[in-house]
């Protein structure tokens, strides 16, 4: 109690100097936060002049009427003094908007919430702000139309979100970039029988008695705003003690034999990547089913998400499977440092995935695998037509080059330098840059540096040159 008093004189003591320096020194560009942290394929993306530390996701689904009511926090640490600073965010309607629990103000341009709080935020001090939003996710020009940018879908049968790279600001309010990781905990309430399956941990879930259900869970792991995943359907959920991590899968209802089937083998591939790559980084895994066939699967973290179209007896399904495994280590935990970094994760788990292959089916089915990548990315069209691997452009950043080229960049390498240093590689790589963020010129420093060979020529040739080198 005392510690209480002693803290409101504290913090009366500081909005009152707060007050006073804002009243005394003009609000100027300089104590503006950036509204983008600089990417060069997104520059609206993220913010700058905060550091987000954990959101608190309250939502209130309606399935029927497609509407969220949402409230959601974020805590975060000024990195200079703010008189104003953005989140990301577009549709909605703005019900309530606090800054340290003072109703503060605010405007709105395209994906950018600009946010004025009532009094200074000085350089350092944590604060914390609350959205009180609802309305209906919408659609907007200019976004990304990847089929699994949209942020939040609903589909006849549930909900899931997939927003890679810039969906994440079409639900909630975000620092919307790979640079400004973040915990989360989230309490969702939806109608029975549905079930609510998000990133990291179910914690408990609440009956009000009167068929609503709301659903809690949390991150250990700081998470990337494309990342976040809330998946609403009747789902059945699977859950494994593995060898390596806790492993809770959630399964459409009625097709979880076949699912269970089809991920029967996750735990062997997180064995195999924990032991080439280093340790599995987050507290759990699992992947969410969702009850639609979908185009692609996505590395949501913690909880990958498909379609009911990976539900299928084929080597297709198990190297997707893999992919989006293996995403946790290269995409998840080490993360892009831009966009344009996009080869670091896409040419890494497609080769993991190959490298799954080879482990578990032999080098034969292996060869086979990327002479059929080979195939494509040595075709004259693919090779006039397509953007370079290590640049691709934001429009083309998914382009099959950074996939299949991109691995191929890797075979080559793991070629010149010989397995032993290859792994080497890819291990030291994953320790320096484990739950932070990489470029691709610090993946080709790990490579010199471990290997003791020039790469630069070589990165260049298989990366940003047109013509493909000789593997
Ligand atoms: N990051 C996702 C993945 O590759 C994107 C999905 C791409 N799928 C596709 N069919 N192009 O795992
Ligand atoms: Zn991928």
């Amino acid at each position: 109690m005392r510690k209480y008093i002693t803290l409101v004189l504290l913090l009366n003591i500081a909005l009152l100097s707060a007050a006073w320096i804002s009243a005394s020194a003009p609000l100027t560009e300089g104590t503006r936060g950036a509204p983008g942290v600089g990417d060069p394929y997104f520059p609206e993306l993220g913010n700058g002049g905060y550091d987000a530390q954990h959101f608190r996701i309250g939502l209130t689904v309606d399935l029927n009427e497609r509407h969220l009511a949402g409230t959601v926090t974020m805590q975060a640490i000024a990195t200079q003094d703010l008189s104003q600073f953005n989140l990301d965010f577009l549709g909605f309607s703005i019900e309530q908007l606090t800054v340290n629990g003072v109703p503060a103000t605010y405007s709105r341009a395209g994906r950018e919430f600009i946010i004025t709080p009532a009094v200074l935020l000085a350089k350092d001090s944590p604060f914390e702000v609350l959205v009180r939003y609802q309305g209906t996710p919408g659609q907007y020009d200019g976004l990304s139309s990847q089929p699994f940018s949209g942020g939040w879908q609903h589909y006849p049968g549930g909900v899931y979100v997939a927003s890679q790279p810039d969906g994440a600001s079409l639900w909630y309010p975000t620092n919307d970039h790979p640079q400004d990781k973040a915990t989360y905990s989230f309490a969702i309430s939806v109608d029975a029988p549905y079930i609510v399956a998000t990133n990291g941990q179910l914690q408990r879930v609440e009956d009000d008695g009167a068929g609503r259900r709301t659903f809690y869970w949390e991150t250990r792991d700081p998470t990337a705003s494309y990342l976040v995943t809330v998946n609403i359907a009747q789902f059945s959920r699977q859950e494994q003690e593995g060898e390596v991590v806790l492993i809770r899968n959630y399964f459409p209802a009625d097709k979880q034999a076949q699912a269970e089937a089809v991920f029967a083998e996750t735990d062997a591939m997180l064995g195999f990547f924990t032991g080439i790559f280093g340790d599995y980084p987050f507290e759990v895994y699992g992947a969410v089913v969702a009850d639609k066939s979908l185009p692609f699967a996505l590395e949501t973290q913690t909880l990958s998400l498909f379609g009911t179209n990976v539900l299928n007896d084929s080597l297709q399904a198990q190297i997707v499977i893999a992919h989006e495994l293996a995403h946790q280590w290269f995409g998840n935990s080490v993360s892009v440092h831009t966009w344009r970094d996009i080869w670091l994760n896409e040419g890494f788990a497609t080769y993991a995935s190959a490298l799954w292959v080879e482990h578990r089916y032999g080098r034969a089915r292996f060869m086979t695998l990327m002479q059929d990548w080979y195939r494509l990315i040595s075709n004259p069209a693919f090779i006039l037509t397509a953007p370079p691997a290590g640049d691709p452009s934001a429009a083309r950043m998914f382009h099959p080059v950074v996939y299949y080229r991109g691995a191929w960049t890797l075979h080559a390498l793991r070629q010149k330098v010989g397995d032993e240093t290859f792994f080497n590689i890819l291990k030291i790589y994953y320790q320096r840059y484990q739950y932070g963020n990489a470029q691709i010129a610090d993946f080709v420093t790990v490579a010199e540096a471990v290997s003791g060979q020039s790469l630069q020529d070589f990165f260049t040739g298989w990366l940003y040159q047109q013509a493909l080198p000789e593997p």
